[in-house]
């Protein structure tokens, strides 16, 4: 989604603002624009499309002299991605300029009322409205007229400003959007980042601004103030993950390195929470007997997350008998849930800064109800609002389609469950060890399959042009193609549907026709059988097969058209080797339509809006 940069310093900021936009490119946008002054007013470039444009415009930036800007990736909510509607955006006499991530809900009434004090409108954002506000109220103090701009604004933003009048500092603030202020060493200057990876070749030295704080920043100074202009004290953090962590390391898409780094992913999240033989959660800081109590899990999440929610709910379930209810965070907010003593709601979220999961999230905190963020963005805005934080460790995923979050995110659920069905004593000693035995061989099962990608290359290369593609499985296979499905349609424009194997004849099934692919997950012993005859339900309509199995069955090779299979794990665990075909699958698909599949269009990584 829409990316902030900010620099002041003594080397010119143009380069800078460049470099630091292009690291966010990977959260999706369709323009982009700088705003620096030159030391004698603030000259602001912008365009639609990809920010090799601006670069291309400005020469690398050395057409736009200066030591002291702000640059913005849009990804459009009010407004096609147009000149007058990319940032920055501006006051009548271009004195002020703003960048601005998130939406302001009222932004229909400010400009009415700026419309009837003479402003006059150039562009259909939102955003303007606040550059006319900031206008209305300065009378000399730029700090004054930020904090009575936000008393006005209702909604989620992260604003970067430059004052002309105030050439020598840097205004940020935030609702509800993240931001970061970055610190550079002496005499380097310092930063304003929408995200870490912006800044980090600068500086490891963070400041994470609060809701409602503004930061002041000038060359070799940042202050932090609160709403009644008083100033605050704010911890310094260090950084310490690695930008080649985040770099692509020589495949041609970051999806296919996320994809291929999934088992040291697994094998990280796990070992942290096994010791001596026993499943540990220090970060819950609940005692053995607090976490017994608990009588019911709420989940909620997005998108892929949401998916690891549906298997959450079967293992959980399935392992320790405690009831979980799973939503998509942007209806879990709607739909006023019922809450009792003895429940925890686990939002569950790559970024941290989803703002439907956000949003679940404040509203089950103000029920008093304890929130547990399973997040791998350090920092993000989630581990600062839930009561506890579970880190998945996947490191920084770069690619708009998710995958090794994804995968973290399972094992996380796994140890949950186990964790859970220990306490509570549903499951033997001998099972609960079975279980961290299985866990453990996970990583090189996961080896296994990537190693083995031929045939899931060749198969995707036979579907590039199919028109629909439909996936089918019954409990935890059920969740999978759906995961299944979210990843083929994202980055390869393909109409993909996930249905339970049962529920076809209940409609679906009258969509199948000659040819038409169905991809059927069919890991779970117990419903082998039922699977297989909706497999040859859909074949005799004319389906074309390919099933992902872990069985040894006679009746797989005689039944689908195209066999891809698998290790054999424990039943709960199979999801975690079943989405690997599946992500390959949509890989291949999308990089031999030549599409950029790492950025699908209309997407963005992290969805800050609601
Ligand atoms: C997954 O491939 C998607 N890009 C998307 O569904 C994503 O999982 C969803 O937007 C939730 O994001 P989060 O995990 O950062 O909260």
């Amino acid at each position: 989604m829409c990316g902030i940069v900010g620099y002041i310093g003594d080397e010119q900021a143009a380069p800078i603002l460049l470099d630091g936009l292009s690291k966010l490119e990977y959260r999706g946008y369709d323009s982009a624009g700088l705003a620096v002054y030159d030391g004698e007013k603030i000259e602001i470039e912008k365009m639609p499309g990809r920010l090799r444009g601006l670069i291309d415009i400005t020469h690398d930036g050395e057409k736009m002299p200066g030591t002291v800007g702000i640059g913005h990736t849009r990804w459009a909510t009010h407004g096609d991605p147009t000149v007058e509607n990319a940032h920055p955006q501006y006051n009548k006499d271009k004195t002020i300029a703003v960048v601005h991530n998130g939406i302001i809900e009222n932004f229909q009434k400010i400009r009415e009322f700026l419309e009837e004090k003479g402003y006059q409108f150039r562009s259909e954002t939102d955003t303007e409205c606040i550059a006319h506000l900031l206008d209305y109220y300065y009378e000399g103090d730029p700090l004054e007229a930020i904090v009575k701009t936000m008393y006005r604004l209702e909604g989620s933003y992260a604003l970067c400003i430059l004052f002309a009048k105030h050439p020598d500092q840097v205004f940020a603030v935030r609702k509800d959007s993240p931001m970061v202020i970055g610190r550079g060493k002496e005499g380097e200057g310092n930063f304003v980042a929408s995200d870490v990876p912006a800044i980090l070749k600068y500086t490891r030295q963070v400041y994470y601004i609060d809701n409602e704080e503004i930061a002041v920043l000038s060359r070799d100074s940042i202050q932090f103030f609160n709403l009644d202009m008083e100033p605050i004290q704010k911890e310094l953090h260090t950084i310490d993950w690695d930008m080649n962590a985040a770099e692509k390391g020589g495949y041609e898409f970051f999806m296919m390195k996320e994809i291929s780094e999934q088992p040291k992913v697994i094998r990280r999240t796990i070992e942290p929470h096994i010791k001596d033989n026993e499943v540990v959660f220090d970060e819950l800081k609940m005692t053995d007997e607090e976490l017994a109590k608990l009588e019911r899990i709420h989940i909620a999440a997005c998108g892929s997350a949401y998916h690891v929610g549906m298997i959450a709910k079967y293992v959980i379930e399935g392992m320790a008998r405690v009831p979980v209810e799973v939503d998509l965070a942007s209806e879990f907010r709607y739909r006023n849930p019922i809450y009792s003593e003895n429940e925890i709601v686990l939002l569950i979220s790559q970024s941290g800064e989803t703002a439907d999961t956000l949003a679940a999230l404040k509203q089950a905190k103000e029920h008093g109800i304890l929130t547990v963020a399973v997040v791998n963005a350090v920092g993000s805005s989630m581990t600062r609002e839930a009561d506890r934080t579970i880190y998945t460790v996947a490191g920084p995923e770069i690619s708009v389609a998710t995958t090794k979050a994804y995968s973290a995110q399972l094992v996380i659920m796994y140890l949950l469950a186990m964790k859970l069905a220990r306490v509570k004593g549903t499951i033997s000693t001998k099972e609960y060890l079975g279980y961290q035995h299985d866990l453990l061989q996970l990583p090189q099962q996961a080896e296994m399959v990537l190693n083995n990608q031929t045939r899931i290359q060749k198969f995707a290369n036979r579907y590039i042009a199919a028109k629909d593609v439909f996936f089918i499985g019954r409990g935890i296979d059920y969740a999978i193609a759906v995961e299944g499905a979210l990843k083929l349609k994202e980055i390869s424009y393909i109409h993909a549907e996930a249905y339970a194997a049962g529920e076809l004849k209940h409609g679906t099934i009258s969509l199948i026709e000659k040819g038409t692919l169905v991809n059927a997950v069919v890991t779970q012993e117990d419903l082998y059988e039922k699977t297989i005859s909706n497999i040859v339900e859909v074949r005799s309509r004319g389906a074309f097969v390919m099933a992902i199995t872990n069985a040894d069955h006679a009746d797989m090779e005689n039944t689908a058209d195209y066999v891809i299979y698998i290790p054999k794990t424990n039943p709960y665990f199979t999801g975690s080797l079943a989405i690997l075909p599946l992500q390959l699958f949509a890989y291949y698909v999308s990089a031999g339509k030549g599409f950029d599949v790492d950025h699908p269009r209309n997407l963005a990584k992290s969805v800050t809006v609601e």
